[in-house]
């Protein structure tokens, strides 16, 4: 992706590292900053910190223009990476309430959790009320995650066996297009995304949107890229596609009601159907299995669940919040 503007002096010295490692000081100068960027009063909300690990992330995807492919394992990057990750994920643990459930229940629990959720309501919104800029800004955001659409709950394939592994692939085929490149959800993605005049660059937008939509997919990155955390990727996936199925059919609704094609909502009418049969899969096979295969990873599906009703939750409400006020949910262009 290119290379974002930073937010800060932890991700000022970081991009600067990058693009020449040395030139922002030493490694332990990096650390200091990341030790004072870490103690942040928000680390969700944390500009500084939420690009910082975007862009420590993003060298295990596809990197970052200009940046040597090489730094993916550099150690002192690594470290910095660690001293954030420790306050974003004891924040993301504070912010959820974890269910209690039984290894044999964690299904039903999910389901539960997905029918209980009742977000601010951010695709009723876009069904009913969002102009074409609204839409513009919506897909802004989402292109974070979904321009890597699946990419970072593939991490999980490796770390899982037996059947819960086969559930994973057969849900991550239909994600990657079941062998058609077309037909990529991040494929389709694009399309939507070029239909409304947006440029459909991987990572081209992120300068624009704020540090918790950054934090919502850095969360899948966290969980994604750790063995340790593989259970709250199965359950983080589990979960998002139970609330998929019925949002995604206001969001193509609300795009037709501004005159658009099959052509632009074929993404969101893809995720009615297909998301309709991988909340079955994920929520039984993958998350079930898992729960059934490794017990005391129960606690972690649920986990990964909750913090993804939870970040997606305080996405929506600052994108409603903001509109409500007669404001752009994004950040002013650089
Ligand atoms: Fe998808
Ligand atoms: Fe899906």
């Amino acid at each position: 992706m290119p290379l974002p503007a930073p937010r800060g002096r932890l991700s000022a010295a970081l991009l600067a590292h990058l693009v020449e490692p040395g030139s922002a000081g030493t490694a332990q100068d990096l650390l200091d900053l990341a030790r004072a960027a870490a103690s942040t009063a928000d680390v969700l909300r944390d500009e500084d910190v939420q690009l910082s690990l975007t862009v420590l992330y993003e060298l295990s995807y596809r990197g970052l223009a200009g940046v040597d492919d090489a730094l993916e394992w550099d150690l002192d990057l690594l470290r910095v990476r660690q001293t954030l990750e420790e306050p974003f994920e004891r924040a993301v643990r504070e912010l959820v309430d974890v269910p209690a459930a039984e290894p044999g229940d964690v299904a039903e629990t999910l389901f539960r959790m997905a029918a209980e959720d009742d977000g601010p309501g951010l695709s009723r919104y876009l069904a009913r009320r969002a102009d074409l800029e609204q839409y513009r800004e919506f897909l802004t955001h989402r292109s974070v995650y979904h321009l890597k659409e699946a990419d970072p709950h593939t991490w999980a394939i490796p770390r899982l066996a037996g059947p819960v592994k086969a559930a994973l692939v057969e849900v991550q085929s239909d994600e990657y297009g079941g062998g058609r490149a077309d037909r990529m959800h991040a494929a389709l993605f694009a399309r939507t995304m070029r239909a409304l005049g947006l440029d459909d660059t991987y990572g081209a937008l992120v300068d624009r949107v704020p540090a918790i939509t950054l934090a919502s997919t850095n969360a899948m990155s966290m969980f994604g890229l750790h063995r340790r955390l593989r259970a709250a990727v199965v359950g983080h996936l589990a979960v998002f596609e139970m609330t998929s199925s019925i949002p995604n059919r206001f969001y193509g609704n609300g795009l037709r009601r501004l005159g658009f094609d099959a052509d632009a909502t074929w993404f969101f009418d893809e995720h009615v159907e297909a998301d309709a049969v991988h909340e079955q899969i994920a929520g039984r096979d993958l998350a079930g299995g898992l729960a059934r295969r490794e017990p005391h990873l129960t606690g972690d599906v649920l986990f990964g669940a909750a913090a993804c009703l939870a970040l997606d939750g305080l996405v929506a409400a600052h994108v409603l919040e903001r509109w409500e006020e007669g404001r752009s949910s994004l950040r002013d262009p650089a």
